[in-house]
């Protein structure tokens, strides 16, 4: 069965979307399908007021009988799940009980420019000592997640990291609802932290953790109904692991891509680099039988999750893989859109001391001299420029002037030897074409980049200062990051 797998997995790298959308005798059982169902009017909703205390806590990561580590949380739980309804709203009171400064983002929720979360580009950083309130009415249901925006390497390394469900994008309850937030970390066996980055990591593939987790600790155990619909929210939050999910013991169906509902085809496997997301409805087995989600990217194949099945049975109902209402964001016109094209390379030539050449209260100048929101040295570049490097006056340039309300469609070239997550803030866009992994046309905000691969997407921009990175966070640190302006 693994053999497979990893078989499938080749040819899918190598193959076309025909191969996914293959027979499965679920889909096969299934009625049949045109579109998914329209979402209803989103009502007036809550208001959720939550203080988030970004500070260090110990915590046993290498197992309860294992050394205290000294992570750095938002919450007393390590990896925070929240739960809110579409149309509430959240009143967040970030205080920061860090020695550093810090902010949060909401990855993939489409917030106004100056609730983006970004040090010095659309707030001051949160100093110690000092609070910051973010108020967010998520415009889309989905799975999302929190992470702060400088030293990312070394702060979501030491754990600041949450996810955020917004509900209200099914059309019937589930049996259960799973959230597996997969992410490792770098610990020594003393419990102390290793280097979060390294010169060999940054510049090539990242700089691996050593532990492997769920949820914060372990793998994930559970149990579910027998025979139930499980829907499973997978969130890839590591710093620098790609993933291939699959699923063994039950049919399993992708459901949604970054939040965003996708008409559902049967898993495969299914590609993760940092910071993706993925929805599957799985159907579990019959009483006593347990099913995994496992993690086939490395030769050593790890379980990310065993679960396991109870009496009494769900009710017995025909598999229905529409469990989502079609996704509602603002959609590119492909014939007026304009084109841009970006490419990600290895950085060319070396720095020069930009923050000497700007005037001490421009704002810029603070960024490049804030060691922890930029690096003095570069491996990585978009265009050809590196987010740390420059000798201009404005330094640094957006990326590209695009203007509010206009759709754009961007090509995305990798012009490296190693796999790039790109994430674009405050959008949602359509990823319209891939050339080297077979993906259906979908929604997304964070788009995987093969090495050598092409991808174009498709978005309407929305106003404001937009970064625009790869989410190998020693990759955005040394030089793959910049941003986008859109004025109206
Ligand atoms: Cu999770 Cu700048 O992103
Ligand atoms: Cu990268």
């Amino acid at each position: 069965m693994r053999l497979d797998r990893r078989q499938v997995l080749q040819g899918i790298a190598a193959g076309s979307v025909a191969s996914i959308a293959g027979a499965s005798s679920l889909l096969a059982k299934a009625p049949p399908r045109n579109a998914l169902a329209k979402r209803p009017p989103v009502k007036g909703g809550r208001i959720h007021d939550w203080h988030l205390t970004a500070m260090e806590r110990p915590a046993r990561l290498l197992g309860a009988s294992g050394p205290e580590s000294a992570v750095w949380s938002y919450t007393d739980d390590v990896m925070p799940v929240r739960r809110i309804m579409l149309g509430d709203t959240i009143r967040v009171r970030l205080e920061n009980r860090l020695r550093e400064h810090t902010s949060i983002h909401w990855h993939g929720v489409r917030v106004p420019n100056a609730m983006d979360g970004v040090p010095y580009l659309t707030q001051p950083p949160v100093q110690p000592g000092e609070s910051f309130v973010y108020t967010v009415t998520p415009p889309d249901p989905g799975t999302f997640f929190i992470h702060p925006h400088c030293n990312e390497s070394a702060q979501t390394g030491r754990g600041m990291s949450g996810v955020l469900i917004v509900e209200g994008d099914a059309r019937s309850q589930v049996d259960a609802d799973l959230v597996l937030a997969y992410k490792d970390w770098r610990l020594a066996t003393d419990g102390t932290w290793l280097a979060f980055e390294t010169p060999e990591g940054a510049s090539r593939a990242g700089t691996f953790g050593t532990v492997r987790s769920v949820n914060g600790a372990g793998s994930f155990q559970g149990t579910v109904p027998a025979r139930g619909d499980i829907r499973i929210r997978l969130l890839n939050l590591d710093n620098t692991r790609l993933i291939d999910i699959g699923v063994e013991g039950a049919e399993a169906v992708v459901i949604a891509i970054d939040g965003n509902a996708v008409a559902p085809f049967p898993l495969e496997t299914w590609r993760m680099g940092p910071a993706m997301r993925v929805d599957l409805l799985v159907r579990a087995p019959k009483a006593g039988a347990e099913f995994q989600v496992i993690d086939y990217f490395s030769t050593e194949t790890w379980t990310l999750a065993t679960v396991r099945t109870s009496a009494p049975a769900a009710p017995s109902r025909p598999f229905d893989p529409d469990l989502l209402y079609e996704a509602v964001v603002p959609r590119a016109d492909l014939r007026k859109a304009e084109r841009m094209s970006f490419t990600f390379s290895a950085s060319s030539g070396s720095l020069a001391d930009a923050a000497g050449q700007l005037a001490p209260d421009d704002p810029l100048a603070k960024i490049l001299l804030d060691g922890l929101c930029v690096r003095d040295t570069a491996f990585w570049a978009i265009n050809k420029a590196s987010w740390s490097a420059g000798a201009h006056r404005t330094l640094p340039p957006p990326l590209g002037l695009l203007k509010a309300g206009q759709s754009y469609v961007f090509e995305l070239m990798n012009a490296t030897p190693h796999p790039h997550p790109i994430h674009l803030h405050g959008h949602t866009f359509e990823v319209l074409s891939v050339s080297r992994l077979a993906r259906p046309r979908h929604l997304a905000d964070t788009v995987l980049l093969q090495p050598k691969e092409r991808v174009e997407i498709a978005f309407v921009a929305e106003e404001g200062n937009w970064m625009f990175h790869c989410h190998v966070l020693e990759h955005l640190e040394f030089g793959m990051m910049g941003y986008l302006r859109v004025e109206s």
